[in-house]
């Protein structure tokens, strides 16, 4: 049995620097600081590993693989800082967002210049897989924009349904950890069914993941999440805990519910209370089993890559994925 936390940590390390190299691209502009700013909040990297390790499973971690797992990240990190706006949050991982430290309409740019930052990340890659290789980048990209429009809309109306939010998650989270198992799929020399079973699972631990972080909005551990505990409530988000509650609870738990999603200002003690109520009426316990139900479904499209070390560790961080408190 491998060490995987060191096998993590290497591969995570090798992004880390790649990242750093990255602000190179930058040094002229003034936003470069902002760049920087939030690569050194940290953030668990799950999306470049995920290329890696895709890669490492149908053939070999090269430099093209390691250039598109930073554009994965700085994308991922460019959705963060507008989604951070659009759902005002001051802090995250920690740390003070960059709307907040540098105003808004700075956050807006150093966003745009990110995702420029990733393209010319991905530019680095060799002529011979690069074509594709922005194809299944900017799937994920428009995806992303329409499951975070699809997330402002479901917010706002009455008639939200557990099936619309599956897909408006397959889209802000799912598409960009499927077009990360994509990348590696291509990048380390996969077949087009491996690539399509890497983006599937890339999908489905994404789906498995989102809920879980709606789960974390009220259950994580705070210090480490290290985001604002109840954000979704206070935002009127409709996240999974509200569909299965809408779905499950009798009228009079669901009114709970409501009642402080129809409040102009929620307070501490509404967020408690509706936490309670998820918690009495076992809304955690389902979102649980919905994560290890999307889990194995990653999984299962695992099964029929041959086997290697990187397809043990994909495992694995599938499973340490389910696990995680933050
Ligand atoms: C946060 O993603 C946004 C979601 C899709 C829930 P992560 O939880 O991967 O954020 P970092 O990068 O580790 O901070
Ligand atoms: C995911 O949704 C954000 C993106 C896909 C950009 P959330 O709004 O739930 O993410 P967090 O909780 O702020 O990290
Ligand atoms: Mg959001
Ligand atoms: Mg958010
Ligand atoms: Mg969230």
């Amino acid at each position: 049995m491998k060490n995987f936390t060191e096998y993590f940590e290497q591969r995570r390390l090798m992004v880390e620097s790649e990242l750093e190299g990255s602000l190179e691209l930058v040094a002229d502009s003034p936003l470069e600081g902002n760049i920087e700013y939030v690569f050194s909040m940290g953030g668990k990297r799950v999306r470049p590993l995920l290329t890696i390790l895709a890669a490492e499973a149908v053939g070999k971690f090269n430099k093209d693989v390691l250039h598109a797992a930073a554009a994965i990240e700085i994308l991922h990190n460019f959705t963060l800082v507008h989604d951070d706006i659009m759902d005002n949050a001051d802090t995250r991982r920690g740390k003070t967002t960059v709307h907040v430290t540098s105003g808004v309409n700075t956050a807006i740019l150093v966003g745009d210049l990110m995702m420029a930052l990733a393209y010319d990340c991905l530019e680095k890659c060799s002529k011979e897989h690069l074509r594709e290789g922005l194809q299944i980048f900017n799937e994920g990209v428009k995806q992303v924009c329409d499951g975070q429009a699809l997330d402002e809309s479901l917010s706002k109306v009455d008639g939200a349904t557990m099936p619309a939010y599956i897909d408006m998650i397959s889209k802000k989270t799912g598409a960009l950890l499927m077009a990360a198992g994509k990348l590696g799929g291509l990048l380390g020399g996969g077949t087009s069914k491996e690539i399509d079973l890497l983006g599937n699972f890339g999908l489905n631990i994404g789906i498995a993941f989102q809920i879980l972080d709606d789960m974390l909005d009220l259950e994580g551990d705070v210090e480490r999440f290290g985001k604002p505990r109840g954000l979704d409530i206070i935002e009127k988000k409709k996240n999974y805990l509200f569909l299965k509650a809408q779905q499950s609870l009798d009228e009079k738990r669901f009114e709970v519910v409501n009642a402080a999603y129809r409040k102009s200002s929620i307070s501490e003690t509404d967020v408690v209370s509706v936490r309670d109520t998820y918690r009495d009426g076992g809304i955690f316990n389902a979102a649980k089993n919905e994560v290890a139900d999307y889990t194995v479904r990653a999984l299962e499209s695992l099964k029929m890559l041959k086997e290697s070390d990187g397809k043990d560790a994909l495992v694995e961080l599938a499973n340490s994925l389910v696990q995680r408190k933050f």
